[in-house]
């Protein structure tokens, strides 16, 4: 699928992009940039939360919508920070305990926005302890983690990705937007995704990728060809292939699971998509055990590999990797569903 920015303006913005000093950017504004918008059906289990929370100032349905939305009560509740923090930990409070934030289903017959906002934040939760695992800033994971997909509110198709980028720029959250552009795209790698390949897309025989000179590449092809990938880029891509909407799965379990929702794998670019994620994950699993990834030997998808081959590498990298995790975050028992 072609994917291009609206103008010129998110075009240059992206292509020049150069990581400034941190910003004043809190995790429970982030949230709050997450949920705005967001219709009354698929918050209705959080703002019960708030209405049980601060019980003391009998909050209406519609004044805990409110709050959700930004909005501060006269005469009962300001939504400043502290109000915000508490949301996000009752938002948290939700999804560990096996419940989305509403019960809303579907929205534009498309997307299950209940679903999406849980899979963010477990996202989110996920982005925060690989960082830890490797000695970077857990919260601006988590906030990367929170906001990758907010496309999402404008489009369910791969266009999320850049259609994210625009909304975050235009609410001024510029570096947090390159998140949008780099998560669905493993390393850099235009086709190293779950997605058809675009067209003039190949790999060679050594299973190193290319593009047909002649092919016209979009603006997302174009941008992953200038930009240099941080490790903040690359924790987002193993992220977003462990965090479904119900919490943490392997990388190998998230994939079947993306693949039961969708028709067949394009195979252009499945066994480069394979090979790439197996180096990832055993190149990362290596880091969080205080080794050298460049000991690693990479394995390719050339053409004497069979996908089948490359399959059982992955699935092997999965259960590595998903190993190594969870000696440092051991799944808590299965939490209790609210009532
Ligand atoms: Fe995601």
């Amino acid at each position: 699928m072609e994917l291009m920015f609206k103008n010129d303006f998110y075009r240059d913005k992206a292509f020049e992009f150069k990581e400034t000093q941190d910003n004043n950017h809190t995790l429970y504004d982030a949230f709050f940039v997450l949920i705005n918008g967001i219709d009354k059906m698929d918050l209705d289990n959080l703002c019960r939360l708030i209405m049980d929370y601060h019980s003391d100032k009998n909050l209406t349905f519609d004044e805990a919508y409110a709050i959700t939305q930004g909005q501060s009560l006269p005469d009962k509740l300001n939504c400043d920070d502290s109000t915000k923090k508490v949301v996000y930990t009752l938002a948290l409070y939700c999804i560990e305990n096996g419940t989305h934030l509403g019960n809303k289903t579907i929205m534009d017959g498309k997307i299950n926005t209940s679903s999406w906002l849980s899979h963010s934040l477990f996202e989110s939760i996920l982005c925060g302890q690989l960082a830890d695992t490797i000695g970077l800033d857990p919260n601006k994971a988590k906030i990367l983690g929170l906001l990758h997909d907010i496309g999402r509110k404008q489009t369910h198709d791969f266009s999320h990705t850049i259609r994210g980028y625009e909304m975050l720029v235009d609410q001024g959250w510029e570096s947090e937007a390159i998140a949008c552009l780099t998560h669905s795209f493993l390393a850099g790698g235009r086709c190293s995704s779950n997605e058809q390949a675009e067209p003039g897309f190949y790999v060679d025989d050594e299973g190193i990728s290319h593009f047909d000179p002649t092919a016209k590449k979009d603006d997302i092809t174009l941008f992953l060809e200038k930009y240099q990938y941080t490790d903040y880029d690359l924790i987002l891509n193993i992220a977003d292939l462990m965090a479904t909407d119900k919490g943490i799965v392997s990388p190998f379990d998230r994939i079947v699971d993306i693949a039961s929702r969708r028709k067949a794998f394009d195979p252009t670019n499945r066994g480069f998509f394979l090979a790439e994620l197996t180096n990832h994950l055993n190149s990362f699993r290596l880091q969080m055990q205080g080794k050298n990834p460049n000991d690693l030997v990479e394995i390719r998808a050339s053409r004497n590999v069979s996908l089948d081959d490359l399959n059982n590498s992955f699935a092997e990298a999965s259960t590595n990797f998903f190993d190594v995790y969870k000696e440092f975050y051991p799944s808590k028992e299965q939490p209790k569903k609210i009532v």
